[in-house]
């Protein structure tokens, strides 16, 4: 009764988690702002709701939201319009409109491992291979060109990437751009650039893939930016060439965009960007604050992450993931096994900094003990000499 592609997919670890876990627990795997939406947008929300915006809208999204979308991107390619835009429901249904207009069974699609949870099904569900390429934690978590390279087969026809990058936090500098375009123009790659978290960023701002080949695709959101998660409005900017296939794909999914959620994040784009960055400001307080008290954290080693809400410490223990994971929840903290992002997430742990100060400093506490606990079962001094 059931398609066979069901079974080709899991439900993301990440859920698993939460299930497991006790009301009581401090929540270090959450994948979202913990803050409110700017108030004039919430506002600008319910007035639309009020004032009729309660119907289906273009399929591509409100024109005049395409536009101010486009304008955004213009001092990276002047020549951007509306037209290269198509407004989606979060980034999530993008990914999935990406993969089903641009993969076909058979084609092998390259996507980062550890790397956010959809990009391996997506290409999977519309049967084509995900080739995880590595991500490690000696290089930053940035990509290095020969180990993608190598993976590359007449067969490959997409590389997935995401800076700034969930799991890793890991923001891609100019020079690392500039080398996966070339990668992909050598090779003849479609670029789908997940930019969600473009604006989350706390050294450098974000490189967009966008204007710097006509091979990119990028794919972004309003839910971390506003803290909308639950509005689910997304956008992809692509080529001309490119949008009627994605827009295609889109429409049979989706239909239309939510139509008051456009109206509000209109508002939003004009004036409540200030937000944003008071919010960012506070994720930079809490991302220093958590490397501190990691560095307490025997047995754990961590790359300082530049954007996003995470860290992606990895551990030296002999246990796995999941068991650190399982072990924590149960000492009352919730974090996310690293391998729920890919194979080489093994060893890691991410901790999401999406949570207050205190329970911050709380919940990287019961961590310090259980490492510290750990630490001293494994050592030789309590294995021989009790
Ligand atoms: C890297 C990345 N891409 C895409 C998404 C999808 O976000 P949404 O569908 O809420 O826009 C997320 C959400 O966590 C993410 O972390």
């Amino acid at each position: 009764m059931v398609a066979r592609r069901v079974g080709e997919v899991e439900i993301s670890g990440i859920r698993r988690m939460f299930e497991a876990a006790r009301p009581d627990c401090i929540n270090l795997g959450l994948g979202e702002p913990d803050f409110d939406p700017p108030k004039e947008i919430v506002a600008a929300l319910v007035a639309a709701t009020r004032h009729g915006a309660n119907h289906y809208g273009p399929t591509a999204g409100l024109p005049q939201l395409r536009r101010l979308v486009a304008e955004f991107y213009t001092d990276r390619l002047p020549a951007t319009t509306g037209e290269n835009v198509i407004i989606t429901s979060g980034g999530s249904e993008a990914l999935m409109a990406c993969a089903l207009a641009l993969y076909d069974p058979g084609d092998e699609v390259l996507v980062p491992d550890p790397g956010f949870v959809l990009y391996a099904p997506h290409a999977r569900l519309v049967g084509a291979r995900p080739v995880p390429y590595p991500l490690n934690e000696r290089d930053g978590y940035l990509p290095r060109i020969e180990e993608i390279e190598h993976r590359i087969t007449p067969r490959t026809t997409a590389i997935v990437v995401n800076s700034p990058s969930n799991p890793t936090g890991a923001v891609f500098p100019r020079a690392t751009v500039d080398a996966l375009v070339a990668l992909a123009e050598r090779h003849r790659l479609t670029i789908v650039s997940d930019e969600v978290y473009d604006r989350i960023t706390y050294e450098t701002p974000a490189t967009s893939f966008w204007g710097r080949t006509d091979r990119a695709i990028v794919v972004n959101s309003f839910s971390k930016t506003f803290a909308t998660t639950g509005w689910r409005l997304g956008f992809v900017v692509a080529p001309r060439p490119l949008v009627g296939p994605i827009g295609k794909m889109h429409y049979h999914i989706m239909a239309c965009p939510s139509t008051p959620a456009q109206q509000a994040v209109l508002v939003g784009l004009t004036t409540s960007l200030g937000t944003t960055r008071a919010m960012v400001q506070e994720f930079r307080g809490r991302r220093d604050l958590v490397m501190r008290e990691l560095a307490r954290v025997p047995g754990m080693h961590c790359v300082r992450p530049n954007g996003a809400f995470y860290v992606f410490p990895g551990f030296d223990w002999p246990e796995s993931a999941s068991e650190v994971a399982m072990g924590l929840l149960e000492a009352g903290l919730i974090t996310t096994p690293g391998d729920s992002f890919g194979a080489r997430g093994a060893n890691h742990l991410r901790i999401s900094f999406a949570a207050s100060r205190d329970d911050l400093t709380r919940g990287l506490g019961i961590l310090r003990r259980y490492a510290e606990q750990l630490t001293a079962r494994s050592s030789p001094r309590t294995r021989y000499d009790p």
